[in-house]
């Protein structure tokens, strides 16, 4: 990563843990980073995102935890999904507006397991980042390809397609507030992460992307993510890389000692 971008470490818990574990998490992390966030100029950008239910739980579990930490230095909290529209008839939904109004600061936008699992299609996750940049929130957009299509060749065309169907037609100042979360499918929960120069090569590829759609300073401010089988042994790595400005971490943000490695190893 470069130093003019923060680096920002987010935790994915998918579908995992009670209010309990919620309460738990947050201590345990604080136990682990609080001191690392007090004495830090250089503490990486760090976010959790649980599930909707444990949202207010994690915001108010946090600020307990973190009373002590400079508040811009605390980790912020975020949700998994969050629907483009303030209100309406969205059964099952939950609107970025009412994420924002929960305390979440940021949004993971198009999941391949959305993608896969629930059929969400490239046209909804546009609206969805727009409703998320629109309540305030970061969206962290996530593209990436099948081994299917790795091997078909198509690894660039793929992740090309993902991030222009969602972010084509959003003005520049909005785009630099995005980040972009590159995760191979194959890589994720499989134990078998890309290498970092994998990682390095599509994410420069995507800044290039960007500086040609959207011009050069809105390529160097978006931060872009490594994800997939990130744990304490690898994170550091990709993080050295000069593209990858953070990394999203699913099973491996589960335990509050493992993701606070992680975090720390964004300081190189
Ligand atoms: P993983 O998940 O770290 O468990 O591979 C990453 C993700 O799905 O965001």
């Amino acid at each position: 990563m470069r130093q003019d971008r923060r680096p920002l470490v987010i935790a994915n818990w998918k579908m995992h843990k009670t209010l309990a574990e919620t309460r738990a998490y947050f201590v345990e992390l604080a136990r682990h980073l609080g001191p690392v966030l007090a004495t830090s100029s250089a503490a990486p950008e760090i976010a959790v995102c649980p599930g909707f239910v444990a949202l207010t739980t994690a915001v108010a579990a946090r600020d307990e935890a973190f009373a002590g930490v400079r508040r811009d230095l605390r980790p912020g909290v975020g949700v998994q999904n969050a629907h483009g529209e303030t209100t309406g008839a969205y059964t099952g939904e939950v609107a970025a507006a009412q994420a924002a109004d929960a305390g979440a600061e940021y949004a993971i936008i198009g999941h391949s397991e959305r993608r896969r699992e629930f059929g969400e299609p490239d046209a909804l996750i546009a609206a969805r980042l727009e409703g998320a940049l629109r309540a305030g929130l970061v969206p962290v957009l996530c593209v990436g390809e099948t081994i299917e299509q790795r091997r078909a060749g198509e690894m660039r065309a793929v992740v090309d397609g993902q991030t222009r169907a969602a972010v084509g037609g959003l003005a520049a100042p909005l785009v630099e507030r995005i980040a972009i979360a590159y995760e191979p499918v194959w890589a994720i929960g499989s134990g078998l992460a890309a290498s970092p120069a994998d990682a390095q090569e599509v994410a420069a590829h995507l800044r290039a992307a960007l500086a040609s759609a959207h011009g050069e300073r809105v390529a160097a401010a978006v931060r872009i993510l490594y994800g997939g089988s990130v744990s304490a042994g690898n994170a550091g790595a990709f993080m050295a890389e000069p593209d990858v400005d953070g990394v999203l971490v699913g099973g491996a943000s589960l335990d509050a000692g493992a993701f606070a490695r992680i975090a720390e190893s964004a300081r190189g």
